[in-house]
């Protein structure tokens, strides 16, 4: 399908564009009417029925919806909003009785969300990508796309928190937009020379880091990180071991993936990949690969696109003090915001731990502090 949704956007990066569909009733759809109204009315509700126990009652109840006839979805917003759905009753009814998770998802979750998935060509588990980079509203539809203008489209448990830290992700998303219009015109400007425009676009992408970087400060206002911890984040872990009752395809094998993380957004691969950023591998570096099967297919392709030789090469080439100074600048700012991150790392999941693991469920502190020691060495 063509996934235009997901194109790369000057104005809006990597987020969904146009906005996210939140009322699929108010939408043409080839499914039946009273079908779509019931699931959209349960995820809705996911929130009070967590709260009451009824969630996994209502999942089990629910007829093995068909997603086959999105096919012939025009605007692919729409399969990624059953996508979000579904991926939140899949990871609803797997942890809402967190002294009882289980080891399967019921035919009518199951079912529809493999369908889904294949669709969406993702693996069938919560990403990033509907939990941030398509689960925004504008409040003001004049306004921008930042934290106090909007809502979430999708919730899980319903308390500030949960939408804060989202939306803190979707506009840094939006700032970060400015960075990744850079990408593809510098590529040209080094073909052609334009060391003046080389040096301005870097001058964008060093300031837009000071956008992300005071938006990400933003979190602890309306996100604890207790709160985060205990009652967020175990909504976002990976699967182990889980079944997908009655998915023919998977014989009856649980299945393993990796849970949502900021891992699966594309603004500091696609910018580690442009300032020509090394990592030595092991660890973190190979997950950070598997990471990008979770991202939406246009930002892998985009990701694949990136010559991570050309600009590095470039400013070592040209010798100009100024252009130096710039890429130097780039790589200063994106060392800044990974202790930042690294800082909210400890302070939202390390410090509450003895063992902390990821929700990728990597050893992290240590791989999050060699990526972050490794891109100040490779200053110039
Ligand atoms: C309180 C907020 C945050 C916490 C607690 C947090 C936590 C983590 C953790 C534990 C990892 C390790 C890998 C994993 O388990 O997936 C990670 C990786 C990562 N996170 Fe975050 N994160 C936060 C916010 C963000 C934001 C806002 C972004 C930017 C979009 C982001 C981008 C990344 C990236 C790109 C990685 C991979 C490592 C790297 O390339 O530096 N995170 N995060």
């Amino acid at each position: 399908m063509n996934q235009n949704c997901w194109q790369i956007q000057d104005e809006t990066g990597f987020l969904m564009n146009p906005d996210p569909i939140s009322d699929l009733t108010k939408v043409d759809i080839p499914l039946k009417t009273d079908t779509i109204a019931q699931l959209q009315s349960v995820a809705e509700n996911i929130p009070p029925l967590i709260h009451s126990h009824q969630l996994r009652e209502t999942l089990l109840a629910l007829p093995v919806v068909d997603m086959a006839p999105l096919k012939n979805c025009d605007d692919f917003r729409i399969v990624e909003r059953f996508f979000q759905i579904y991926a939140h009753f899949a990871n609803g009814f797997i942890w809402c009785e967190q002294d009882d998770p289980l080891t399967y998802l019921p035919p009518p979750v199951a079912i529809p969300f493999v369908q889904l998935g294949h669709l969406v060509e993702r693996p069938p588990i919560v990403p990033y990508a509907t939990t941030a980079l398509s689960n925004y509203q504008k409040i003001d539809p004049q306004g921008k796309i930042e934290a106090d203008n909007l809502r979430v489209v999708q919730k899980m448990i319903d308390i500030p928190d949960e939408s804060w830290f989202h939306l803190i992700h979707v506009e840094i998303e939006a700032h970060a937009a400015n960075s990744i219009a850079q990408i593809r015109p510098l590529a040209k400007a080094i073909l052609q020379n334009e060391t003046q425009r080389v040096e301005e676009g870097l001058t964008i992408i060093a300031s837009t880091f000071d956008a992300m970087m005071a938006t990400f400060k933003r979190m602890p206002e309306k996100c604890s990180p207790n709160r985060y911890f205990h009652t967020l984040r175990p909504y976002l872990f990976g699967f182990n071991d889980i079944v997908y009752e009655g998915v023919a395809e998977f014989e009856g094998n649980p299945q393993t993936l990796h849970g949502e993380t900021g891992a699966q957004s594309s603004i500091i691969p696609a910018l580690k990949a442009f300032l020509g950023l090394q990592h030595s591998h092991g660890g973190l570096t190979e997950y950070l690969e598997i990471m990008k099967r979770y991202m939406p297919k246009p930002h892998r392709e985009f990701l694949a696109e990136i010559d991570s030789q050309q600009l590095r090469q470039y400013v070592i080439d040209q010798q100009n003090p100024n252009l130096t100074e710039v890429y130097n600048l780039c790589l200063e700012k994106m060392v800044a915001f990974r202790s930042q991150h690294l800082h909210f790392a400890n302070a939202y999941i390390a410090s509450k731990v003895e063992n902390p693991k990821g929700t990728g469920g990597t050893d992290f502190m240590h791989w999050l502090t060699k990526l972050r020691d490794e891109t100040a060495v490779q200053l110039l």
